[in-house]
């Protein structure tokens, strides 16, 4: 359908929460959050608003990369529950009128999965050719210049059959070769049953690495590379990611997707925006929402982030849906980044943007990156380039739910050490306090479920500085409304005479990331506080001031 209809589908206008499993409940005592612990959780996210739960996976998996290395895609690991859970799971989420999405990862397997371990058993395994082998360059190094994302080349001597095997991560994650045409298959084949199940749909892991150049041409050096960064950097990754023929793989998954009722498909692309918006499809085919991140890549400044909305509007294809992510499990939380005030900012922007937002767990209680000590660091990303403090641990620390020991979340050693201050940073006591950022969350969530407006209304830059940026949302027949943020901790003073469209302002603010401010009136000229963002609904009579919309 199309989205200049009124008809809106429910990844359209819901939000969607992200679960990382390890880490939200755990409900066995051994430290590791599980699926009987979300179960537990659901009543909370069913009262916090959300609409879909995607579930960082939770298959069978040595854990190399905490179950991004697969060993079994139709299996549950043991740490999270059986298959009957999952069961569970998918009703009591749909009983409560939610969506439950899954993370695919078609990229690489477990190189302790069955197909892998018959691939490397000899040349001649009919499943040789599911993953990427090569002989040694002349000399015997490794076929090409491409790096691992977590660190060394991405070629694996096998000692064995005297080849080498591509893997753009951990060399316990092998890249499958999507050129065979058994891989895709039995690819389609695995989102099928998780469909026919009843998920409603798929994040899907690296989407834009999925196929690389048949050649397997070098990389070009990096001439900028910082040695500060991850070794990764050191190449500009033209031909092991981002290849043409990835497209023809989205619209086969997006086909699947397809030939079942109201299911979504998710890709995971950091890219600039020209290239990322061309994962949506020449007519809409591939991906529903391409994972659109620069809240997470761009400096915290209102010009630029106003600039990049602009930007992001004006280059999506016609009926594609924008979408805003403000973090995710591989990135330092909102909070460390741009500090605690600035979050409840951060969650307005967030969720009074066009598009589908996506929530990552704990954010909004305002989770902090969590330090580590370095004999405590598990996530092989850290590991593997110790000296550059790229591990991902302290974004993926228990979920803080009440104050009592390890905050609700185990009743014995967490996987993980929690924030020392959840004592004071938790749900239970967030949600006595509606000057809470999670009093906050929930009130945007509702007013954007509420408001046409804000739920599918159209998006209109009004004006930024070095402080503030402001724009407009409206849908036809609605209330209009004017959301204006101070991105910076400074006051600040609105002056109207520089901006024509806010001459005559007249409005209410509804929501504020300063409670006391709700339900006050607000004309002309204004000041603002550090840190203040204001949701305004405008009375008609001001409408004619402000451009169209259309
Ligand atoms: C992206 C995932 O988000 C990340 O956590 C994982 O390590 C890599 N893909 C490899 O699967």
């Amino acid at each position: 359908m199309s989205i200049s209809d009124n008809n809106y589908l429910w990844w359209q206008t819901g939000v969607i929460y992200q679960i990382y499993p390890r880490s939200y409940q755990d409900s066995n005592g051994d430290g590791i959050g599980d699926l009987q612990g979300i179960i537990q959780r659901l009543d909370y996210l069913k009262w916090l608003g959300v609409s879909a739960v995607w579930l960082s996976p939770i298959f069978s998996s040595p854990m190399a990369d905490f179950g991004y290395d697969i060993s079994d895609y139709q299996n549950i690991h043991p740490l999270f529950g059986s298959l009957d859970d999952f069961d569970q799971l998918l009703e009591e989420v749909h009983s409560r009128e939610m969506k439950l999405l899954l993370d695919l990862v078609p990229n690489h397997t477990s190189d302790q999965h069955p197909w892998f371990l018959e691939s490397r058993s000899s040349k001649d395994n009919p499943k040789r050719d599911w993953y990427i082998w090569h002989d040694a360059s002349p000399d015997g190094s490794y076929p090409n210049n491409w790096l691992a994302v977590f660190g060394g080349s991405a070629w694996e001597w096998d000692e064995h059959t005297q080849q080498y095997y591509y893997h753009g991560f951990l060399k316990e994650q092998p890249d499958l070769n999507w050129r065979n045409p058994e891989v895709e298959e039995a690819m389609l084949n695995m989102m099928r049953f998780w469909l026919d199940k009843g998920v409603d749909g798929f994040r899907v892991d690296v989407i834009w690495h999925i196929i690389k150049d048949k050649k397997l041409k070098n990389n070009p050096v990096n001439e900028y590379y910082n040695p500060q960064d991850s070794t990764y950097n050191q190449v500009i990754p033209i031909y092991s990611t981002d290849q043409p023929e990835v497209h023809d793989i989205v619209r086969k998954m997006r086909e699947v997707i397809d030939s079942y009722d109201g299911r979504l498909l998710i890709g995971e692309i950091y890219l600039p925006i020209h290239r990322l918006i061309m994962y949506y499809g020449e007519n809409n085919n591939e991906a529903h929402l391409p994972f659109n991140f620069q809240l997470i890549s761009l400096p915290w400044n209102a010009r630029q982030i106003a600039a990049a909305v602009h930007e992001y509007e004006k280059a999506l294809p016609e009926n594609g849906w924008p979408n805003w992510v403000l973090g995710n499990h591989d990135q330092s939380r909102i909070a460390s980044r741009v500090g605690l005030d600035q979050a409840r900012v951060a969650a307005m922007l967030l969720l009074t943007l066009r598009g589908t937002p996506t929530i990552y767990y704990g954010d909004e209680i305002g989770m902090r990156d969590v330090p580590i000590p370095a004999e405590e660091v598990q996530d092989p990303q850290g590991l593997n380039m110790p000296d550059k403090n790229l591990s991902r641990d302290p974004f993926r620390t228990p979920m803080q739910w009440d104050s009592s020991e390890n905050s609700g979340f185990t009743t014995s050693r967490p996987w993980l050490r929690l924030d020392r201050a959840y004592r004071r940073f938790n749900v239970e006591s967030m949600r006595a306090d509606p000057c809470s950022i999670l009093s906050l969350y929930k009130r945007l969530i509702e007013k954007r479920q509420q408001e046409p407006s804000l739920t599918y209304g159209s998006y209109t830059p009004l004006f930024s500085d070095a402080q503030v940026m402001a724009y407009l949302r409206h849908a036809e027949g609605h209330h209009k409304f004017l959301i204006v943020l101070n991105l910076t901790h400074r006051p600040c003073y609105v002056d109207s005479s520089k901006i024509e469209a806010l001459q005559s302002l007249r409005g209410t603010i509804e929501v504020a990331t300063l409670p006391e401010l709700e339900g006050s009136e607000l004309h002309n000229k204004f000041t603002m506080g550090g840190d203040e963002g204001i949701l305004v609904r405008l009375r008609n009579e001001g409408q004619a001031f402000f451009p169209s919309t259309n």
